[in-house]
């Protein structure tokens, strides 16, 4: 799916019809406080008018009003040309499955009831609308040899707010796929140049397209022909003649359905990627309990960095990104030995060699883990230097990774500024010194510029959490 959750530029409007007075506030307090705006109808007939003359996202309302009652509003605001794309909510208090079943025949889209739990309520009316916003903007490509069931569909389609783009044949669907990205295909069966099964099947060969649903439209006595179908991968099938709103279930059942999947999806890649992090982080913490004096360097790295991205105007996504590079920049270190790691003496050329391995070592360690890809590359080169002179690859100037010319600055500072087995501490504008020498030689001009612009705002103070500080 291309965007399966559209960003609001604004909160979404609610209409609220119900005849109690304490319902309606209610809900209104709620849903205000939920950040939805909400405008209220007092009656069925208020309820339609207020519908036909306002721009909202949703309706919720009641069953049992007078003047006008909730189902004859549904189904008034379901036949109109502004109101029927909207989702509509029937809510009552007797959970009757006959109004449940009449809400659903006029076209509500869900039922929710009033002794039911609020936040319950208000979350399944977030879901109504985020299923909406979702279903809005879709893509659909209608593929049909004959015109005027293209242009029936792309009317009807483009009113249920889709964007939608029809070709005459398999042929063409399939050219127009790539670019045109489509979230759904509607195939006739019979078509010149390609037909609807082969089209199908071109579409679950190619791993880009397999995941597109394909809704097959086709005549009665095609039937054998559908099931075999079904089975190599389209979605459903419609029979010839449908009605717009046989039309209308189908999709928003194949949407319904996709969206569930991608949710799943969404939520299985966020767990997987805490459980990596919460990983790394046992991992960077095993690194620095060999070591005390080192402890908190790559947060500490990581917290100037975070400052220098900020100068360099990142935004909150790359910020985060250029934590964790920090965090993890010197995990290879965990393959160094403790003799190396430990000496209190500088390190003789072969032990300076075994060292070296770290930034390489880091790279070999988070490959397998997909997610982190990006950093690779970074991590691998946080030791190049500007002129060319740093390890592994001697790589020059430009083609060293921006974050790693980043972590290279932070990291000076940091290591400059802590103690290690073999020196004390220095003090902070020492490093700031080393630093500007280093510009343009070790270290990259526009970092350094964005470091001094950090170091001069926060005078080099790191706020950094009690569980890294030394002592
Ligand atoms: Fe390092």
């Amino acid at each position: 799916m291309n965007t399966p959750f559209r960003s609001e530029d604004r909160p979404a409007r609610i209409l609220v019809v119900d005849d109690s007075k304490s319902v309606r506030f209610a809900l209104q307090t709620n849903l205000v406080e939920a950040g939805f705006e909400v405008v209220l109808g007092v009656d069925g007939e208020d309820g339609l008018k207020r519908a036909l003359h306002g721009d909202f996202d949703l309706i919720v309302t009641d069953v049992d009003m007078p003047k006008m009652d909730g189902i004859e509003l549904c189904s008034r605001l379901k036949a109109e040309f502004k109101t029927s794309h909207i989702p509509i909510i029937v809510l009552s208090t007797r959970d009757s499955d006959k109004q449940v079943e009449d809400g659903f025949r006029v076209g509500a889209d869900a039922y929710l009831s009033k002794a039911g739990d609020m936040q319950e309520n208000i979350g399944r009316i977030r879901d109504v609308l985020q299923a909406r916003s979702f279903l809005t903007g879709s893509r659909i490509l209608v593929a049909d040899d004959s015109s005027s069931i293209r242009l029936f569909l792309k009317a009807e389609l483009s009113n249920e707010g889709f964007i939608v783009e029809t070709v005459a044949d398999g042929k063409q669907a399939l050219e127009r796929v790539p670019d045109f990205k489509p979230d759904l295909i509607i195939s006739d069966l019979m078509m010149p140049e390609m037909d609807g099964s082969d089209l199908c099947r071109a579409l679950k060969k190619d791993e880009r397209f397999s995941r597109i649903p394909v809704i097959i439209m086709s005549t009665l006595s095609d039937k054998p022909l559908m099931r075999r179908l079904m089975r190599e991968g389209a979605a459903t099938f419609l029979v010839k003649p449908f009605s717009v709103a046989q039309l209308s279930i189908v999709i928003e059942e194949i949407f319904s359905s996709n969206f569930r999947l991608l949710l799943e999806e969404k939520e299985r890649l966020q767990m997987e990627h805490e459980l990596t992090l919460a990983a790394i982080a046992s991992l960077v913490q095993a690194l620095e309990a060999r070591d005390s004096l080192t402890r908190g360097h790559s947060e500490r790295v990581a917290l100037i960095a975070v400052g220098i991205g900020e100068e360099l105007g990142y935004d909150q996504s790359e910020l985060d990104r250029l934590l964790l590079i920090g965090r993890l920049h010197d995990l290879g270190k965990i393959g160094v030995r403790d003799d190396v790691l430990l000496k209190e003496s500088r390190l003789d050329a072969t032990e300076f060699e075994h060292v070296k391995a770290h930034s390489s070592m880091v790279a070999d360690i988070l490959r397998p883990i997909e997610s982190l890809h990006d950093i690779l590359e970074v991590t691998l080169s946080h030791h190049e230097r500007w002129d060319g002179k740093g390890y592994p690859d001697g790589l020059k100037g430009e083609d060293i990774p921006f974050k790693a010319r980043i972590i290279s600055v932070a990291d000076v500072f940091e290591a400059v500024t802590s103690e290690r087995p073999y020196r004390d501490s220095m003090p902070k504008r020492v490093a700031v010194d080393i630093i500007r020498e280093e510009r343009g030689k070790q270290l990259c001009p526009t970092c350094v510029d964005a470091f001094l612009r950090w170091y001069e705002r926060t005078g080099g103070e790191i706020d950094l959490p009690d569980e890294f500080q030394q002592g």
